[in-house]
């Protein structure tokens, strides 16, 4: 680490008690930023952790609709993003009125979307998802209901394949786990004859179908706590190689592809994080009339779990 970094992260520390604020990331985010934050997690996890939290501010590293989330959960606080740019590819595949377009087609149909997805499209769904609880929250649903999965096409087949559900899935997709191939996991498999394979349920259904466990990030980080496995071949972003290696110094992690990187994740940095704290910028809040739509479709998720 260098001095200029010892520096940044005093002056992010003194500005956060001055604040009351409390620093939450995701496990995707740069290390010095997942090392300065209080609590580094999944979707499910921070949106959880925002829930509780006594602080003023949360200052959110990760993209926008994460820190949407927590708007919807905690409307009295002030909910930072340290860059406005770090969008959601995957979520910005799908408007409000592109779903509701669609729900005419369906209109006996349940809609579940995925968290990633804004909160102008939450609250026209019925219940929120997470990469945690999708196949859970799928089984819940009586049978012979409709479901009308958005926005993820990966996420939303791979629960339809566990639960056996027919589902009606949007063409959506992360441009980042696509770039995760099978003939990857294929070679290391056979370079690497002992290892686990874990994979993100965003990926391409030709790899979920490859891992030996198909996990939300926050699901990897247990795995690899709990698995009598030295080597964990690691089919998501690789931003959780850091938290993944500094948690487990006697096991060895492979990314399956270097390239599985999210520009808009890697936008937040210490220098972010410090002008976000020293000017308030930027502050996500959610209208009133949609945040109350939206926290009913997040507050089933929450209830059926
Ligand atoms: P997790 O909820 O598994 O952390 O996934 C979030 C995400 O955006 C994956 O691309």
């Amino acid at each position: 680490m260098t001095n200029n970094n010892d520096e940044l992260i005093e002056q992010i520390r003194r500005l956060k008690k001055e604040t009351k604020a409390i620093i939450l990331s995701h496990n995707y985010q740069l290390g010095e930023v997942q090392d300065i934050a209080d609590f580094v997690g999944d979707s499910l996890e921070l949106s959880q952790k925002a829930a509780k939290t006594d602080a003023d501010v949360i200052v959110f590293c990760g993209v926008h609709f994460m820190a949407e989330t927590v708007s919807i959960l905690c409307p009295h606080k002030t909910v930072l993003l340290p860059d406005m740019h770090a969008g959601c590819p995957l979520a910005n595949m799908i408007t409000p009125q592109r779903l509701l377009e669609k729900k005419t087609e369906y209109p006996q149909a349940i809609v579940m979307c995925y968290i990633n997805s804004s909160a102008a499209v939450k609250a026209e769904s019925d219940i929120c998802c997470t990469s945690a609880n999708t196949v859970r929250l799928v089984q819940k649903v009586p049978l012979g209901k409709e479901i009308l999965f958005v926005p993820d096409q990966y996420l939303g087949s791979f629960a339809a394949a566990e639960t056996g559900r027919e589902m009606i899935l949007w063409p959506g997709y992360c441009p980042t786990h696509v770039r995760i191939q099978p003939q990857d996991i294929l070679r290391l498999r056979t370079e690497h004859p002992h290892a686990k394979v874990v994979a993100h349920p965003e990926c391409r259904t030709e790899v979920t179908a490859l891992a030996d466990a198909v996990l939300s990030t926050g699901g990897m980080i247990r795995f690899a706590r709990e698995s009598e496995a030295k080597e964990i071949i690691i089919g998501t972003e690789i931003g959780i190689l850091h938290r993944l290696r500094k948690e487990n110094p006697g096991k060895s992690f492979i990314p399956v592809s270097e390239q599985a990187v999210c520009p808009r994740m890697k936008l937040i940095t210490l220098e972010t994080i410090l002008w976000s704290l020293e000017s308030m910028e930027h502050q996500v809040k959610v209208p009133e009339e949609t945040r109350l739509r939206a926290k009913r479709a997040v507050d089933r998720m929450l209830e059926v779990l």
